[in-house]
């Protein structure tokens, strides 16, 4: 649009057919202001009438075609069976006006069009919104109906872009989120998560009812049964509807469930506790995946969500603490676990969104896994060609690390795949994996610019081959070694710099060879993996923050136990080390293949370095918290060749360097680094201040440990993907002597 244009008016919508479904929609649109006069078309003249009366429409009647001619939007709500003739009624009177539907099936909704009107047309815009309730009526109209519930559009490659952008604004008017697929998709995946559950509750309801006639039983039924039946007070006919509408469908979900089924009454049947409790364990597991994100407090919804921390000046920290699980060795556990031979048993497995989505992602693919329960998760390994293809795209939240691990394990399966994430990671190069895959045979789709979302095309034979890697990382590299599992021949990664290698490891932990020769690490595909138990250390990532929070503060003495010192990713240790901190490493040991030792830190004065390179790839991760340690040392300390700090969850020279600008800290930015000049004294280093986490982890609990050395309170926003590497971070902030409050709006 150009200055000085009138946005276009809302175009008056005609509803046919006045029930809770149309109602809802009309009562939405008036509540949210909309501009344009609200017509209803029903049979019913009572449905007319209460509407009126409720406010919700302007005007209504039976006479369709004078009503089509005060309208520049249509929108049929009648049951599906229904459609056809109103369709019928529609096609001498539509005209250009944009035509859409509620109905709950899309293939039969859309031949329903095409036998009224000759063909589809262009301005057709078949919807449905993924919203009810088992009553019905105008009377029941709800204007929340909508608010933050998903409509689902199946438009064709040829109709009209302004039309769906008409329908899709509709929507949008009334707080819906909405999303375009085609039809055949939507009837499948409705067929199996909204049909097939309204049939069950349908028979078990009627059932029990034929078995006892006067309804006895009904009397003493508890919540499982409210709970499991509510949904059989549907409407009947707009039931049958759907039903006979979306038959096929349908029937294909019914035969899933009748195995399922079968399986589980032959476990009753003979008392075999292994299998229930396998069934059980799934579905309670999967249900409680579920109910995150319907509650929009999983990490798919996570950005929706609001978190501020809030840091009280000053204080100090001690005691004994034992930070989460290793993220890298989290997702590699699962990984490993699924694709080996047997039955892999992990302990100490960090329960963050992110480990969790690939824990999910395996579940997705068929694989049994028990957990997790306090860290514990026992993993059925399927072999490394007993992955099913999932029923729908593999969703891995905010982790670049599980979305390039999975590019490479996926690209050697027999069937295709679509991975994606969320906002940030949709911004993350994703071509450094790609382009390597591809040179191994692999065909991967991105969207512009290399980023994702991934489409992997499945049944592609792939071979080993020698590959440079342009940069320094372990994703990259632990991708192609995944991919070289499945590749014919000999796969090689050279590395410019030695980066984390639990890959590495953790393969040969399962009986398969990775050699290491210098910088470059070989594997022989077609072998298999053995499972072996794994036990998971705790984060140095994580544990970092309080490794600086205790490095900073006077008065500070904090033991971290059990933290993995693998030496590819002790940079962090080198540097505080180096900075002048009083860190001592006790009781090492070795637990899985993986060195552990407990972290013992206590206060000292820090002076400004400059980061030697070679520890960049070792201390990735730490950087944002390093800075904090850096603007507490005395003089200026300077980081170069951390270029790859600009991909990561967000620009982390930037994020920070923005970040302590607020505080006064003074810092200068290079393409590849940064200088901050730190300041030392026995009071503050810097001020308070609300400074933005950017949704990335990592910025936000540095800012949070900043506060320790501040003179006011540091407010930090964005701050719910803090639980994709560090749930009980609040918590064990405040318990080592920090003042942390986190307020969600
Ligand atoms: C990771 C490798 C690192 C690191 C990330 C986890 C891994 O990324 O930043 O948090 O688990 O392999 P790059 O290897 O891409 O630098």
């Amino acid at each position: 649009m150009r200055e000085g244009d009138t946005p276009p008016a809302d175009p008056s919508v005609l509803i046919v057919g006045l029930g809770m479904i149309g109602g809802s929609l009309a009562a939405a649109l008036k509540s949210s202001g909309y501009g344009g006069r609200i017509l209803a078309c029903d049979p019913n003249q009572e449905e007319i009438a209460i509407g009126l009366e409720m406010g919700v429409i302007d005007d209504g009647g039976r006479d369709l075609a004078a009503l089509v001619a005060q309208s520049g939007l249509v929108v049929v709500a009648v049951p599906v069976l229904a459609m056809r003739r109103v369709f019928e009624q529609l096609a001498p009177v539509l005209g250009e006006r944009v035509l859409t539907d509620v109905g709950s099936t899309k293939r039969r909704v859309c031949e329903a069009a095409r036998e009224a009107f000759g063909r589809l047309p262009a301005n057709f815009v078949p919807g449905h919104p993924i919203a009810g309730s088992e009553k019905s009526g105008v009377a029941a109209a709800n204007p929340a109906l909508y608010r933050h519930h998903k409509v689902i559009l199946t438009p064709e490659a040829d109709t009209t872009p302004t039309a769906v952008a008409m329908v899709r604004g509709l929507w949008q008017r009334c707080g819906a989120e909405v999303l375009e697929m085609p039809v055949d998709r939507h009837d499948q995946v409705l067929a199996r998560t909204s049909h097939l559950p309204h049939l069950l509750a349908f028979s078990l309801v009627d059932t029990l009812a034929r078995q006892d006639e006067r309804l006895e039983i009904f009397r003493y039924a508890a919540g499982g049964f409210r709970d499991f039946t509510r949904i059989a007070g549907s409407d009947p006919v707009m039931w049958r509807d759907i039903f006979t509408a979306n038959r096929d469908a349908l029937l294909d979900a019914l035969d899933d469930f009748e195995t399922g089924l079968g399986r589980l009454r032959a476990a009753v049947e003979q008392g075999d506790s292994d299998a229930m409790l396998g069934t059980f364990d799934r579905a309670s597991h999967a249900r409680h995946y579920f109910e995150t994100l319907l509650n929009q407090t999983s990490y798919q919804t996570m950005e929706a969500r609001q978190v501020q921390y809030r840091v009280s000046p000053g204080g100090s920290v001690n005691g004994r603490i034992r930070v989460p699980g290793d993220k890298s060795i989290s997702h590699r556990s699962i990984m490993l676990g699924a694709l080996a031979n047997g039955v892999t048993e992990v302990k100490g497995f960090l329960e963050g969104e992110d480990s969790l989505a690939t824990l999910q992602a395996f579940r997705d693919m068929g694989v049994a896994i028990e957990g997790p329960h306090q860290g514990r998760v026992t993993i059925h390994g399927v072999g490394l060609h007993g992955l099913k293809k999932p029923a729908g795209p593999i969703y891995v939240g905010n982790s670049g690390t599980a979305m390039r691990l999975f590019a490479g394990l996926l690209a050697g399966q027999a069937f295709d795949t679509e991975l994606t994430g969320d906002a940030s990671l949709t911004k993350r190069p994703m071509a450094r994996v790609a382009d390597p895959l591809r040179l191994m045979g692999a065909r991967i789709d991105t969207a512009e610019g290399g980023r994702p979302p991934l489409g992997i095309h499945g049944g592609q034979p792939l071979k080993g081959i020698h590959y440079d890697m342009p940069m320094a990382s372990a994703q990259v590299k632990s991708c192609l070694l995944l991919a070289g599992l499945y590749a014919e021949g000999e796969t090689r990664v050279r590395e410019p710099a030695p980066t984390r290698d639990h890959t590495e490891r953790m393969l040969n932990g399962f009986g398969y060879k990775v050699d290491r020769d210098g910088d470059l690490a070989t594997l022989q595909g077609g072998g298999e993996l053995t499972s072996a138990p794994i036990d998971v250390p705790s984060d140095i990532s994580s544990a970092t923050f309080f490794l600086v929070a205790a490095a900073i503060t006077p008065g500070s003495d904090l033991v971290l136990e059990h933290v993995g010192v693998n030496p590819t990713r002790i940079g962090v240790i080198n540097i505080l080390k180096a900075m002048g901190a009083d860190l001592r490493l006790e009781n090492p040991r070795e637990v899985g293949g993986e060195p552990v030792a407990d972290l013992h830190i206590r206060y000292a004065p820090l002076k400004g370095i400059d980061i030697p390179v070679d520890q960049v790839p070792l201390a990735i991760d730490e950087f944002p918290a390093l800075f904090v340690a850096a603007a507490n040392a005395e003089g200026t300390t300077r980081l170069r060749g951390a270029e790859e700090l600009r991909v990561k969850e967000s620009d982390r020279i930037q994020a920070m360097a923005d970040g302590l600008d607020v505080l006064g800290v003074e810092t200068t930015v290079y393409d590849d680094g940064i200088d901050v000049v730190g300041k030392v004294g026995d009071g503050p280093s810097y001020h308070g201040g609300q400074v933005d986490s950017l949704g990335d982890h990592r910025i936000a609990m540095a800012f949070t440990i900043a506060a320790l050395r501040a003179d006011g309170p540091i407010a930090i926003d964005d701050c719910a993907n803090v639980a994709t590497s560090f749930p009980g971070f609040v918590a064990l902030a405040n318990k080592v002597g920090l003042e942390l409050t986190e307020i969600s709006a």
